[in-house]
C-alpha cells in the first residue's frame, strides 16, 4: 500500500458537525436563490460542480437510525472532516485530500448490487431497496488502517448477515467476495495513478461475513456515505485492517474457494486475506504495535493497538486452531 504524509489539520480547523452541515445547506440554498450567474461566470456546467462532493451529500439525506447495542462507547468519534477528507480510495486518488475533490462524480442513482454465485437463484438488488430492508442502526466502530492510523466513526448501517440470509447462499458457498464499481472513465485516477488490477475486490469466510459485527453500511454521522467513503454502500469489518472493508459494491458474488483480493494481488507477502488487525505481527515495513490516532496533532501520544482491534471477545472464536503470530 502506498503510504503518503498525511495531511495534519490543527483542532481550531475541525469544523463541528452541525455547522459543517448548516454551512453546506446554506451554501445550497444561496445556490438555489441565484447564484447561478456564478456557475455561468466560472465556467461551470451546472451548479451542483460548484459544490463540493461532501457538501452535495449533506444536503437533505438524512436517514432514520435506531441506536445499535453493538456501538463501540467511550472513545471520542473522529470529526466529520477528519473523517470524509482523508481517505483511501485510490479509484479517485492516492494522495488522502483527493477522493474528497474526485468522487463527485461517482454516480451513485441509480445503483444496484448484483448477486450471484452458489446461491439458490442470482438476485439484484436496488439501492432504495436495501435501504428500506431491515432497520438502519448507528454504529460506533474503531476503524484501523494497515498503515497504522485509525479513527473512530459512527457509521449506519444493518449486519451484513440479515443482507445474506436473504441472498439464499448454497450450502457450498464457503466464502463471499465483494466487487466495487470501477469505469475508467469515471473513476480514471485508478488507473493512471495505480498498477491495480480494477476493479477493486475484497473476500470474507462465510463465519466472518455472517459476524453480526460485519456491517452492511450506509451512511455515517446519521447521513448517507458521502461518496469518498464508498457512497452508496460499502462494507464495514471493524477487527480487519481497513482495506477489508471494500467501498461502493456492484457485485456479492458467493464463491467456494478463497477468492482473489485487491490488496493480496498486489502484494501477498504484506496484505494476507484475512488481515485481522494484529499488533505481534508486523507488516514487513512498518510496525503494527501502534497506531495514530486522526485528528490528534503529530506530537501526541500514539495509541497502543488492539488485538482484532479490539473486537476480540466478538470474533477470537472464528480464528480458533489459526497461530496468531503469523500474518495471514
Ligand atoms: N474500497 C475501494 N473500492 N477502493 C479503495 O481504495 N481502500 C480501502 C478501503 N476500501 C479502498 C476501499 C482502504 S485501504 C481503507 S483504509 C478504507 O477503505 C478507507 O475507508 P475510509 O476512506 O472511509 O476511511
Amino acid at each position: 500500500m502506498l503510504i503518503r504524509k498525511p495531511s495534519e489539520f490543527p483542532s481550531s480547523a475541525i469544523t463541528p458537525k452541525d455547522e459543517y452541515i448548516n454551512r453546506r445547506r446554506f451554501l445550497r440554498g444561496a445556490v438555489a436563490s441565484g447564484l447561478g450567474a456564478g456557475a455561468a461566470l466560472l465556467g461551470a456546467d451546472r451548479l451542483v460542480d460548484l459544490i463540493s462532493p461532501s457538501a452535495r451529500v449533506f444536503a437533505d439525506t438524512k436517514l432514520q437510525t435506531v441506536k445499535s447495542p453493538l456501538s463501540t462507547s467511550g472513545e471520542q468519534l473522529t470529526s466529520l472532516q477528519d473523517i470524509t477528507h482523508y481517505n483511501n480510495y485510490y479509484e479517485f486518488g492516492v494522495e488522502k485530500d483527493k477522493p474528497a475533490q474526485n468522487a463527485g462524480i461517482l454516480p451513485t442513482r441509480p445503483w444496484a448490487v448484483q448477486v450471484d454465485g452458489l446461491v439458490k437463484k442470482p438476485k439484484t438488488y436496488d439501492i432504495d431497496t436495501l435501504l428500506k430492508f431491515r432497520p438502519l442502526e448507528d454504529r460506533v466502530y474503531r476503524h484501523r488502517c494497515v498503515e497504522a492510523w485509525s479513527m473512530v466513526i459512527p457509521w449506519v448501517g444493518y449486519s451484513l448477515s440479515e443482507f445474506i440470509k436473504d441472498c439464499e447462499p448454497l450450502s457450498t458457498a464457503k466464502y463471499v467476495q465483494f466487487l466495487t464499481f470501477y469505469d475508467k472513465k469515471i473513476d480514471k485516477w485508478g488507473t493512471q495513478e495505480t498498477s491495480i488490477f480494477w476493479p477493486y475486490s475484497e473476500g470474507l469466510r462465510m463465519d466472518e461475513a455472517m459476524n453480526p459485527l460485519t456491517l452492511l453500511t450506509f451512511g455515517l454521522y446519521g447521513d448517507v456515505l458521502p461518496n469518498q467513503n464508498g457512497a452508496p454502500v460499502r462494507i464495514v469489518v471493524p477487527w480487519k485492517y481497513g482495506f477489508k472493508s471494500a467501498k461502493s459494491i456492484v457485485k456479492v458474488r458467493f464463491v467456494d474457494k478463497q477468492p482473489g483480493t485487491t490488496w493480496q494481488q498486489q502484494n501477498a507477502r504484506e496484505y494476507g486475506f484475512y488481515s485481522n488487525v494484529n499488533p505481534t505481527v508486523d507488516h514487513p515495513r512498518w510496525s503494527q504495535k501502534t497506531e495514530r490516532r486522526i485528528g490528534q496533532p503529530f506530537y501526541a501520544q500514539r495509541r497502543t493497538t488492539l488485538m482484532f482491534n479490539g473486537y476480540g471477545e466478538q470474533v477470537a472464536s472464528l480464528y480458533n486452531g489459526m497461530d496468531l503470530r503469523k500474518n495471514y
